[in-house]
């Protein structure tokens, strides 16, 4: 059954935000230069508030050396099947503006990192590539693996691969691997006063 008859939009949608969903289950595919470059490209073109820009992305294939810091700063749960992943990219934001004397917070750069990974997370399934974010995970851990300075934020770890096949996944999780829904939207919004 695919996603999209699984999942149903009440107010019609375009499919790509439907049909994107986090699998844990990845083939063994090696993801090519033009279609990692090209979910970091999406992700590039994100809003951001004063167009600070202020994502950064560590990325790593399976076998490499920061793949394997990232796999090893995970909860153990994650570790059971972010290794299958044909790369794993650390999404980092800036905490202060790039601008003056760059010493001014920017309060908004974990939010601009989000629409960044939503960006980066609807390409990938555009181009036939399943991605899933990961928080659990030791940030201080991961950024002295991955070198990074203080300045920034680890966000997230984003693993992307090709959809696999669920079986290979430890039995508490493969009865997970299906796609989400959503709460309803009359339980999200409010016409002019706060009323939930
Ligand atoms: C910020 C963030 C952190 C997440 N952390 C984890 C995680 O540590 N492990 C995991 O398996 N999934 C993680 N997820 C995946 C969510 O559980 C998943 O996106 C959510 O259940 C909605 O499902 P969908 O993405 O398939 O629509 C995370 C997602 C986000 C956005």
């Amino acid at each position: 059954m695919s996603v999209l008859e699984t999942r149903k939009a009440e107010a019609g949608v375009n499919d790509l935000f439907i049909d994107r969903w986090s699998p844990r289950a990845y083939a063994a595919d090696e993801i090519p230069d033009s279609d990692l470059f090209t979910v970091l490209e999406a992700a590039r073109w994100a809003p951001s508030a004063r167009n600070a820009q202020p994502w950064r992305f560590v990325y790593a294939r399976r076998g490499a050396a920061g793949f394997q810091g990232m796999v090893a700063s995970m909860a153990a749960y994650n570790q059971q099947w972010a290794p299958k992943a044909s790369a794993l990219i650390a999404l980092l934001s800036a905490k202060v503006y790039p601008f003056g004397d760059k010493t001014e917070p920017n309060g908004y750069h974990s939010f601009d990192a989000g629409a960044a990974w939503v960006n980066l997370s609807l390409q990938a399934n555009l181009l036939g590539w399943r991605t899933r974010a990961i928080g659990a995970f030791d940030k201080a851990r991961a950024a002295e693996a991955l070198k990074v300075p203080e300045t920034y934020a680890v966000e997230v770890i984003i693993a992307i691969g090709k959809p696999g096949d669920p079986e290979m996944l430890p039995a508490d999780l493969r009865s997970k691997e299906s796609p989400t829904t959503r709460l309803p939207l009359r339980e999200l919004i409010s016409d002019g006063v706060f009323k939930f």
